[in-house]
């Protein structure tokens, strides 16, 4: 099989991983830089080319599109679609999951516990949103954070009101959440390989912070998950359409409730804590379902 790996470096860990994976597989493997990429987008004849050189004959693409480039990369991901590429995640599904509120409308429109989220915009409606779901505390998160960061606990009504003002009046998108005490600083990511959790691992925030992200200083252990923990997980990856995915999971007293759903979700973590070959399961997983045509969506939509 020959396979693209689309990423913006080699020497990323989950990069490496991947073209070792590949390569161990006795496949021929890529590293494309999207950024790289151009492309000529025609009914006759639509085309990619990589620093001037024209690619054909991929048999599959395995995305690692970081957030901050998902625009063009989710472009470069549609134009091998369209040439018929068998993308592991969908350029359609990588969208999905980069817009935290499409994604969570549409985890909640099928059934898939989620925190009691509100959304506002305008400083007015604040009070009510604040009421809506259930009061202080409640986490406050700004809508283009990532790795914990604009992700704040507000105790007290008086501390959510400023925040919020403060956010909103920086033209902020956020969403004011029901804060899941009983997940105690932790949180569970699940990694969700075609139907199935492939690995899974628990991460605790330190001493005195509610957030569990590893940049925060929290630590990760191995997570056996219940029955309905690992179908929440692949449900919810199978509702934003991704193949490969990381969910990320709390435990609260109403049962699962999922806080996002992850489209390059990183190997380097829950490798090393879980000891599984998660890369080379990705690369298992494009191999089994690679044939020419196989997008569901062709990039549409
Ligand atoms: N509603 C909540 N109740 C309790 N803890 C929460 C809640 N929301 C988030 N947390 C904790 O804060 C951490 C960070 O929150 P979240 O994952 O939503 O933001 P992020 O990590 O900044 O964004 P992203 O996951 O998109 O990179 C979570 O891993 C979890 O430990
Ligand atoms: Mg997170």
């Amino acid at each position: 099989m020959k396979l693209a790996i689309l990423s913006r470096k080699p020497s990323l860990y989950s990069t490496r991983r991947l073209m070792k994976a590949a390569r161990d597989r006795g496949h021929e493997a890529r590293v494309i830089d999207p950024l790289h990429c151009y492309m000529s987008v025609s009914t006759a004849r639509p085309a990619i080319y990589y620093k001037g050189e024209e690619l054909t004959g991929f048999d599959a693409v395995i995305p690692r599109i970081g957030a901050s480039i998902t625009f063009y990369g989710t472009a470069v991901l549609r134009q091998f679609e369209m040439l018929g590429v068998y993308p592991v995640n969908e350029s359609v599904a990588i969208s999905r999951a980069r817009d935290k509120l499409r994604s969570l409308q549409l985890l909640a429109r099928k059934g898939i516990g989620l925190p009691v989220t509100g959304l506002a915009h305008s400083p007015d409606d604040i009070q009510h949103v604040i009421s809506m779901v259930g009061g202080a505390p409640l986490v406050l998160k700004l809508i283009e954070g990532t790795q914990g960061i604009g992700v704040v606990l507000a105790e007290t009504p008086k501390a959510a009101e400023s925040v919020i003002d403060a956010f909103l009046g920086l033209k902020a998108n956020i969403l004011i959440q029901e804060y899941i005490r009983e997940a105690r600083g932790a949180d569970i990511r699940a990694f969700v390989i075609g139907d199935k959790v492939v690995a899974a691992m628990k991460r605790q925030a330190r001493e005195g912070e509610f957030r569990s992200n590893l940049h925060r200083g929290g630590s990760g252990s191995i997570a056996k998950l219940t029955p309905e923990e690992r179908s929440t997980a692949v449900r919810a990856a199978r509702v934003i359409g991704l193949n490969v995915a990381g969910v990320d999971i709390l435990r609260s007293n109403h049962g699962p409730v999922v806080l996002e759903v992850n489209s390059s979700p990183g190997l380097e973590g829950i490798e090393q804590v879980t000891n599984r070959d998660i890369a080379g399961m990705i690369v298992e997983f494009a191999q089994k379902n690679a044939r020419a045509n196989r997008t569901r969506t062709r990039g549409k939509g």
